[in-house]
């Protein structure tokens, strides 16, 4: 009895102490102390985005250093890798999403927080203009701000290559807005294949899903559809459930190239049990309201039915690189975005830093590459602003001895070029497995399954920015395994 209540009393003293200390972090998130003001002698850092790069560069940045300007459409950063699980509602839009502000007022000094879509870069009087371009308005809603530096972390867009019809009738997988179209999308062509008197036929054009791109986006979304399936479509629409179809659309000999042969078999594997199909070797050329043109392999065009299409075709600049790059023609040669030095400064262009997704390098276009940028960023603008304070005493220095001093002292700043380090790749496949090609001690560990999945998982929900996130993430799972989505 004395054994049991000590044990009591110790799990009732665990548990309190752990209840505070996740207050007491939670509150400190959420009442951060008070920030300094902007100071007219600083330097101003604008940064454009709020993405993986920007995000990662401002929650590293000492923004002591700078008055800082952050300016971006939306008002938060999205956590991209869990979007596919959005669109079936397997996780809640909020889940993922961190307002940017909530990081902003956790720096030292405060940060301008901008609402508004980037229109043009003029790289010659390091001036931006911008425009708020959301549904309500006030009397200003265009305005051209004035940088020292400006950190240009935009992303790219979905690629359509021109195709007719994508833009019109497929949905993408890129934005928050697009998980919330295609959920709304997928549920309206369940219901009207349920709608009685509806023709056999109908029902199986309303019910059959293609994903376009066996890149990791459509990969992963193909996988978060066919557990919505299996988890809950068959309960709630027992008639039709054996109905769905999904078809996965690629355009070259196999889905996943950037993952290894093993892995790339053992997708292919387990979309076939889960009755995924995977059309390799066939092109999409046109996409209609009611069907998508398919060019097989032996080079046969046919007209496939179909309810729903989403397009995860890969990425393409966006119309403001494209104006940026046109402006500095010798140096931007590169279609495929921004041209990079060592140290991620833009070709051709004063004090334009470019990371992530807007620019071309040989990094493959993942939140990996673009968060590890923006942290580097963090470090680079700490010695930007050391060598700008030493440049600054330097002029006013009054004797020759001094000023050789602080010579040596800004020669000694010296910037690393950045360097990339490649942490591995995951993706889910759906039926609760994943895929994981991961570096470990110089060589390279591919796994698959279960197991996998769970530290698909685990590694996902400790990359989440906040603990705010981490709670509502950790949530929907336990949501979505106890009343389903
Ligand atoms: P983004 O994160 O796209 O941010 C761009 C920012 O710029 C946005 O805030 C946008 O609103 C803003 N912006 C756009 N236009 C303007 C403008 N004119 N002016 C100002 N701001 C502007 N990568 C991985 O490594 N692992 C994964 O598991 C993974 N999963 C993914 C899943 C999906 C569904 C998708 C779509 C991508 C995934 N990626 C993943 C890729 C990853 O999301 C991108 O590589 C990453 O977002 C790039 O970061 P970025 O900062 O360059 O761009
Ligand atoms: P992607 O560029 O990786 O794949 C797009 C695929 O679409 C290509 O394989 C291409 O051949 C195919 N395609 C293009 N046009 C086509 C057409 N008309 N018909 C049929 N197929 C066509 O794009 P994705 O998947 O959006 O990924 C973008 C980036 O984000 C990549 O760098 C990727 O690594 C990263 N990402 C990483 C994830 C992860 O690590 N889990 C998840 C999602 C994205």
């Amino acid at each position: 009895r004395h054994f049991l209540q000590t044990l009591g009393r110790v799990t009732l003293v665990t548990i309190v102490g752990a209840s505070a200390t996740f207050y007491y972090i939670a509150q400190k998130e959420r009442h951060p102390g008070p920030q300094l003001p902007f100071d007219p002698s600083k330097k101003t850092l604008v940064i454009l985005g709020s993405g993986w790069g920007a995000t990662s560069l401002l929650k590293g940045l000492d923004t002591s250093d700078y008055n800082t300007i952050v300016v971006s459409p939306k008002n938060f950063f999205l956590f991209t890798p869990l979007l596919p699980s959005v669109a079936v509602g397997t996780l809640n839009a909020r889940s993922i999403l961190q307002p940017t502000r909530y990081v902003t007022r956790h720096k030292s000094r405060q940060v301008l927080v901008i609402e508004a879509e980037a229109k043009e870069v003029d790289p010659v009087n390091k001036t931006v203009t911008l425009s708020d371009d959301s549904e309500i308005q006030g009397q200003i809603s265009s305005t051209t701000i004035p940088y020292d530096y400006l950190v240009y972390a935009v992303g790219a867009e979905t690629q359509t290559f021109g195709i007719p019809g994508v833009r019109e009738h497929a949905c993408f997988m890129k934005e928050l807005h697009d998980a919330e179209k295609m959920q709304r999308r997928f549920l309206d062509c369940v219901e009207s294949a349920a709608f009685p008197g509806q023709s056999d036929e109908e029902k199986d054009r309303l019910l059959h899903m293609v994903v376009v791109g066996g890149g990791p986006t459509g990969i992963e979304l193909s996988g978060e559809l066919r557990d919505f399936l299996e988890e809950d479509l068959k309960s709630w629409y027992p008639e039709l459930a054996s109905r769905i179809r999904i078809t996965l659309v690629e355009a070259l000999p196999s889905v996943l190239p950037s993952f290894s042969k093993e892995l790339i078999a053992y997708t292919e594997r387990t979309f076939k049990e889960s009755d995924i199909d995977i059309l390799t070797k066939t092109m999409v050329k046109k996409v209609n309201e009611k069907s998508v043109l398919l060019k097989g392999p032996d080079g046969v065009e046919r007209e496939v039915p179909c309810g729903m299409v989403v397009w995860a075709a890969g990425n393409t600049a966006r119309q403001i690189s494209r104006d940026l790059m046109a402006k500095l023609p010798e140096d931007q040669t590169n279609k495929r975005g921004i041209a990079v030095d060592d140290y991620l400064r833009m070709k051709g262009a004063r004090d334009i830093f470019a990371i992530g997704d807007c620019t071309a390098s040989s990094y493959a276009p993942t939140a990996q590459v673009a968060s590890q940028q923006g942290s580097y960023l963090a470090r680079v603008f700490k010695l930007i602003a050391k060598k700008d304070n030493l440049q600054a005493d330097l002029t006013h220095a009054e004797t020759g001895e001094e000023a050789e001093k602080l010579k040596k002292q800004v020669d000694k700043v010296k910037l690393k070029p950045f360097h990339y380090s490649h942490q591995g790749s995951l993706a889910y496949i759906g039926s609760d497995k994943a895929i994981a090609d991961l570096p470990i001690f110089g060589r390279e560990w591919t796994s698959g399954g279960v197991a996998t999945f769970m530290f698909w998982r685990s590694a996902y929900l400790s990359t989440l920015f906040s603990l705010r996130n981490r709670s509502l993430v950790a949530g929907d799972w336990i949501r979505v395994k106890l009343w389903g989505r």
